[in-house]
């Protein structure tokens, strides 16, 4: 891509690589995007979550209650912030938590709330911010979806994105965002990915060397008009896959009501999904599961699970979810081998 040498070169000429024109051009932009007043950008998507947690006000002690169905980062990320990760189930057909399953997970000692858009599907944040605590939606796999018009990432308290590589608006190594409507959250925020300062000269709190640097952000500036288009690709490959009867032989994903996803992945579940798996790969075809083990059964983060915690939904997700090919530039014929493999079904 061109355009995108030249943005890098521009940076290597300019000399300035941390923190400059690019991050603050960028943060304009992304917010602009997501109609939001504020983006701080940072060093990724799981500091992204620490850091805002701690802005709006999270302490040692404090209870956050978040999904155990998710990247193990959303749960490492609330333990990092000193707070408590209470895990809340999720509906397994959204692969998303529910107002009812965070309201089940909710003690006086809770703090925040953490759902997650899942797979790029969107959770509940207007529910969710009904049961009056703060809202900050970890938008890392839901750049660009909508819910009633409204951007993943606008609609909670704050919110936080990763541009890994591997995302739906991805930059070229580590880079990360948390947005706000709060100015007071976004100031903190600002201070804690610069060491707690303000000023460089005075260290107000102990904070974090969490920032976006000049190349990402300029990575980021010449992909951010592409990632709509983008979405589009990724929800007509989900369109073919359902044209070509993939229904027939997977429970297709399910999209919340008023939203566009994104497919960041496109989940399917089946009751043999690793056998499934199975067959498939021995077609040439890659599908995996990606959270076969849930947090609240990890080695790290086991720990915050009270004895005898039950997630069914969690459960039946971890256990039946299955990713299919999925990116902005599958072909026809691909679609139609997957949907052959999956017809043939596990061996
Ligand atoms: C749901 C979710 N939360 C948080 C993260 C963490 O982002 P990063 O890898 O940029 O730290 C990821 C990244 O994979 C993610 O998928």
């Amino acid at each position: 891509m061109p355009a995108l040498t030249e943005a890098l070169s521009g940076v290597i000429r300019g000399g300035n690589y941390v923190l400059g024109p690019q991050v603050s051009a960028f943060e304009r932009e992304f917010a602009d995007y997501l109609g939001v007043a504020h983006c701080v950008g940072v060093a990724n998507g799981t500091d992204a979550i620490t850091i805002a947690l701690r802005a709006l006000g999270v302490e040692a002690g404090d209870e956050v209650v978040c999904p155990s169905f998710t990247f193990y980062a959303t749960v490492e990320a609330v333990v990092n912030a000193g707070a408590t990760p209470v895990y809340c189930d999720i509906d397994s057909e959204t692969f998303c938590v529910t107002a009812e399953t965070v309201r089940a997970a909710i003690t006086p000692r809770t703090k925040a709330v953490v759902p997650v858009h899942l797979f790029g599907n969107l959770a509940p944040v207007p529910e969710l911010r009904e049961l009056g605590l703060p809202v900050l939606e970890d938008s890392a796999q839901a750049a660009g979806a909508t819910l009633d018009g409204e951007r993943a990432g606008a609609m909670g308290h704050a919110a936080t994105f990763s541009f890994f590589p591997s995302k739906n608006l991805p930059c070229l190594g580590d880079g990360g965002a948390i947005v706000t409507d709060d100015d007071d959250v976004a100031r903190r925020a600002r201070r804690l990915r610069f060491h707690g300062s303000d000023d460089k000269a005075t260290f107000l709190e102990v904070g974090y060397n969490s920032r976006l640097d000049e190349l990402q952000a300029a990575a980021l500036r010449i992909l951010l008009p592409e990632l709509d288009g983008w979405n589009a690709a990724r929800r007509a490959a989900a369109a073919a896959y359902e044209r070509a009867g993939l229904g027939n032989h997977v429970a297709l994903p399910l999209a919340a009501v008023g939203s566009q996803p994104v497919h960041h992945l496109y989940v399917v579940r089946h009751d043999k999904a690793d056998e499934l798996a199975a067959a498939l790969a021995a077609r040439g075809i890659g599908a995996r599961g990606y959270y076969r083990v849930p947090a609240h059964r990890q080695p790290a983060t086991a720990c915050f699970a009270p004895a005898g915690l039950h997630l069914p939904g969690t459960e039946e997700a971890a256990r039946t979810h299955l990713a299919l090919p999925m990116g902005t530039a599958l072909s026809g014929d691909a679609v139609r081998e997957v949907v052959d493999a999956c017809a043939s079904g596990p061996a």
